[in-house]
């Protein structure tokens, strides 16, 4: 069965079509790159899928569940809305971090919060807490973070900011996780810091969704990419089927690029 499904998704911001009805789906582990040009709808596409922007028509399952479905009026309300957004984790081009929060601080706050929920969490407290706090650090262990977790943002690095704003979306265990050009804001040193952090989790069973303008790292980490092109997806295949495929809009966008 898929992890993630993606079916005749349509979204329009006033009368302008962003998405024009996308059609993909993921098995687990899978690694799936999307690349296309500025405004092609990317960004869009993962908002989407993570209930950030409520899409204007379509559906979505993730594991199987319909997150949203506009013919059955799914992910429309609250509650509905929660649901499809804690099976997704997102990182941001830009971290978006709690500045006030250490690192460790920033990994734990979604579960400490989600905790609270548990029925068992008044009797339980002191466990629950110290279970989140070891996944935390572990979680930032596998990120190369052990030594910073006191740290504050401001005294991190533009790429340890971002190994932490991964670990806070591990965090959660989510089904699918998400990345936005999670290297655009960083010079080519730091690039390759959290390149390789997000090449390790490729190793694992993580299945991953990567909006990226890295064409070699897209091409060496992908079993998959997907090229957008005005709200539609243009191609769809291995990394060598598409970069070597002779779709036209494909030629030209990675012509641009090398240009
Ligand atoms: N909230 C919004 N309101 C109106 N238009 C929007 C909104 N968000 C995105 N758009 C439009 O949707 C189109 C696609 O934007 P999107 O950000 O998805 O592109 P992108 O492929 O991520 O581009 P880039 O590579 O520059 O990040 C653009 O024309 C943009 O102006
Ligand atoms: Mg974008």
């Amino acid at each position: 069965m898929a992890i993630l499904e993606v079916n005749n998704l349509y979204k329009s911001f006033g009368k302008t079509e962003v998405l024009r009805g996308i059609d993909f789906s993921m098995e687990k582990g899978e690694v799936l790159s999307i690349i296309g040009a500025s405004g092609s709808g990317k960004t869009t596409l993962l908002r989407c899928i993570n209930a950030l922007e409520i899409p204007t028509s379509g559906k979505i399952l993730i594991d199987g569940d319909a997150v949203y479905d506009s013919s059955a009026n799914t992910g429309k309300s609250k509650s509905d809305q929660r649901r499809w957004q804690l099976a997704c984790g997102l990182v941001f081009q830009s971290y978006n971090l709690f500045p006030q929060y250490s690192a460790l601080d920033n990994v734990m706050l979604a579960p400490k919060l989600l905790a609270k929920e548990r029925p068992d969490y008044k009797a339980n407290k002191k466990q629950i807490i110290e279970e989140i706090h070891s996944h935390a650090l572990s979680l930032l262990e596998r990120v190369g973070l052990s030594d910073k977790t006191g740290n504050y943002p401001c005294e991190l690095s533009g790429g340890q900011q971002q190994r932490v704003a991964i670990a806070r979306a591990l965090a959660l265990s989510p089904k699918v996780l998400f990345f936005d050009e999670p290297t655009s804001a960083l010079d080519p040193q730091l690039t390759q810091e959290v390149l390789r952090v997000i090449r390790e989790l490729a190793e694992t069973e993580m299945t991953m969704v990567i909006v990226t303008h890295e064409m070699k790292f897209a091409h060496d980490v992908s079993d998959r990419i997907i090229f957008m092109a005005d709200g539609l997806i243009e191609a769809d295949g291995t990394p060598d089927a598409v970069f070597g495929g002779d779709n036209e809009k494909l030629r030209t966008f990675l012509g641009n690029i090398e240009g």
